[in-house]
């Protein structure tokens, strides 16, 4: 699913490479996590991968596609669940799944099922500012997972590089 080869790549205003002729293979149905030091370049292996950054040395194959190949298409077969909810506040728990949902053009079939399964349906219609961190945990989840993502990737957010 993931083939890695002798990847790099600095950060533009660095003159140190973040990463450094890093390979690895993960397989289908493998559950792969990465452990280093702090600054080892795991949260910048998976922005590579998953497009947040751009320009690196070596080769990143995702299902048999170098990464620079993939075109926007390539949303539609991953998900991203960060450790942090991520999601439209003034919105309904049903009304954030439909909007979302309609960024996909593989549209999740049955929402309301989705939320029976994590065990929010009482709650659906309540607006997300209104639940607790767990709820929007587990809301956040099932917008990771609900155009059925070939490769789901957990990763941490951290607020200061989005913004
Ligand atoms: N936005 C950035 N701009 C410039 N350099 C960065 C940036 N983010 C990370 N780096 C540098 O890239 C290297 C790898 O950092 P990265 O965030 O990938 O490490 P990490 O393994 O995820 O660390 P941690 O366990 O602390 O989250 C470090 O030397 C860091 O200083
Ligand atoms: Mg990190």
């Amino acid at each position: 699913m993931i083939n890695v080869r002798n990847l790099q790549f600095s950060y533009p205003k660095s003159s140190k490479e973040a990463i450094k002729d890093l390979s690895f293979s993960i397989a289908k149905g493998e559950v792969f996590g990465f452990l280093g030091p702090s600054g080892a370049g795991k949260t910048t292996t998976q922005r590579l991968i998953i497009g947040l950054l751009r320009g690196y040395g070596g080769s990143i194959e995702i299902m048999g596609k170098e990464r620079s190949k993939w075109d926007y298409n390539f949303y539609e077969k991953i998900g991203v669940a960060f450790d942090f909810p991520n999601l439209y506040k003034k919105l309904t728990a049903r009304e954030n799944l439909k909007l979302i949902g309609s960024y996909y053009r593989s549209a999740p079939k049955d929402i309301e099922g989705l939320l029976v399964r994590v065990g929010l349906e009482w709650e659906r219609n309540k607006k997300v500012e209104d639940y607790s961190k767990g709820m929007k945990m587990r809301l956040n989840f099932i917008r990771a997972i609900m155009h059925d993502p070939d490769i789901l990737f957990l990763m941490s957010l951290h607020l200061d590089w989005i913004q």
